[in-house]
C-alpha cells in the first residue's frame, strides 16, 4: 500500500506547499495585527463609560398628613470607569424638588439625591415622577417615583383653605401666568396642568364631558371654579373674593370656553 512513498518527497512537498502558502498567511497576520491594535486602541474609549445605578426607583411616604414637606434620599451610584455628569433632575410639579449637591460623581463613588415632597392641598394616593438625566450612554434618562397617601384633617371644611397654590413659589407656575388672561388662554395658564390642554382630563377630572347646556351646570361649573371643589383638596377656589387670582369675568370667559371645548368634543369624538 505505501509503495513508492517516499517521506522525504512527502515532507518536501508539503513544506513546499507551506512555503507556497506563506506569504498570503504573512499579509494575513499583518492585517489581523491591525486590526488588534485598532480596536485595543479604540477600546478604551469605547468600553469606559459613566454608569448610573440606583439602589431603588420607587419611594412611598406611606400615610402623611396634608400641609408637610416629606423628604427620601435616592442613593446614585457610577458603577462605570468614568465620571457621571447629572445634567438634570426635574418634577414636573413644583411641589416635589430634586436636589443633589454634586453635580459630578466620579467612577465608583456614590451620591444622594435629596427628594422634597410638600403635600400641600393633595389628597389621597399621589405619585410623583422625578427625571434624572445624565452622560450614561446606555441609560441617559432615569425615572423615579415618589408616592404618599395624603390625609387630609381639614377635608370636612371645605372652603379655600388651600390658597397656598396661589402664593409664592407655587403662584409662579399656578396662576402669575394667567394674571389678565382670559378664556382659552387662561385657562391653558391656570387649569391645563391639572385638567389637560383640551380639558379632557389629567390629575383632575375630564371637564368637556360635562353637559354644559343641561339646566343649572354652566352654574354649578362656574361656583367650584370659584370656590373650589367642597370634596378635594387639590381643586382650589380661584375668586379673588376667597383671596385667588380670578375676577368674576375672568371666570365667566373660563366656564364660555368650557362650553365650546364640550361641544367640538361632541362634534369630534361623537
Ligand atoms: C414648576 C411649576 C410648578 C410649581 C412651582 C408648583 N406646581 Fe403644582 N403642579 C404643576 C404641574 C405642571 C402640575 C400637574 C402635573 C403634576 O401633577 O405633576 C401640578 C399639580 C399640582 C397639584 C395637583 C395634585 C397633584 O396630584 O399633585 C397640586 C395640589 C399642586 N400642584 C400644588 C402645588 C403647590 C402647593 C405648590 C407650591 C408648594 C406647587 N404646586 C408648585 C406645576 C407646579
Ligand atoms: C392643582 C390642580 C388643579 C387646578 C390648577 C385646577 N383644578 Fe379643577 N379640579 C382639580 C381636581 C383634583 C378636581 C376634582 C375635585 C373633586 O373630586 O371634587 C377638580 C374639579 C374641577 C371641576 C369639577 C368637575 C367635576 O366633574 O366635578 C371643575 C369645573 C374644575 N375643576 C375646573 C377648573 C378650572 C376652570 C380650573 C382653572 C381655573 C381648574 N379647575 C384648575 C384640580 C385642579
Amino acid at each position: 500500500m505505501l509503495q513508492g512513498y517516499d517521506e522525504r518527497k512527502d515532507w518536501a512537498m508539503r513544506n513546499l506547499a507551506f512555503r507556497r502558502r506563506r506569504p498570503i498567511s504573512k499579509l494575513l497576520l499583518v492585517q489581523l495585527c491591525a486590526l488588534v491594535i485598532f480596536f485595543c486602541a479604540a477600546c478604551p474609549g469605547v468600553l469606559a463609560a459613566p454608569k448610573i445605578r440606583v439602589e431603588r426607583v420607587t419611594h412611598n411616604f406611606g400615610q402623611v398628613e396634608e400641609g408637610i414637606e416629606v423628604s427620601t434620599n435616592f442613593i446614585i451610584h457610577n458603577d462605570g470607569d468614568r465620571p457621571l455628569q447629572i445634567y438634570e433632575t426635574k418634577s414636573t410639579c413644583g411641589c416635589t424638588l430634586a436636589s443633589l449637591k454634586k453635580r459630578v460623581v466620579s467612577a465608583g463613588a456614590t451620591e444622594a439625591l435629596k427628594v422634597v415632597m410638600d403635600t400641600s392641598m393633595k389628597q389621597g394616593l399621589v405619585t410623583k415622577e422625578i427625571t434624572v438625566k445624565s452622560n450614561d450612554p446606555k441609560r441617559p434618562v432615569l425615572r423615579l417615583f415618589v408616592s404618599a397617601d395624603v390625609r387630609d384633617p381639614h377635608a370636612k371644611l371645605g372652603g379655600n383653605v388651600q390658597a397656598k397654590i396661589f402664593q409664592g413659589r407655587c403662584a409662579e407656575c399656578h396662576s402669575v401666568r394667567g394674571n389678565g388672561k382670559f378664556g382659552e388662554e387662561l385657562f391653558v395658564a391656570d387649569c391645563a396642568m391639572c385638567h389637560g390642554l383640551m380639558g379632557d382630563g389629567a390629575v383632575g377630572p375630564n371637564l368637556v364631558r360635562l353637559d354644559y347646556e343641561a339646566k343649572g351646570m354652566a352654574e354649578e361649573v362656574r361656583k367650584i371654579i370659584a370656590n373650589g371643589s367642597p370634596n378635594h383638596r387639590s381643586m382650589p377656589g380661584f375668586s379673588k373674593r376667597l383671596g385667588g387670582p380670578l375676577s368674576d369675568l375672568q371666570i365667566a370667559s373660563i366656564v364660555k370656553h368650557l362650553k365650546d371645548l364640550s361641544l367640538l368634543d361632541k362634534r369630534t369624538v361623537r
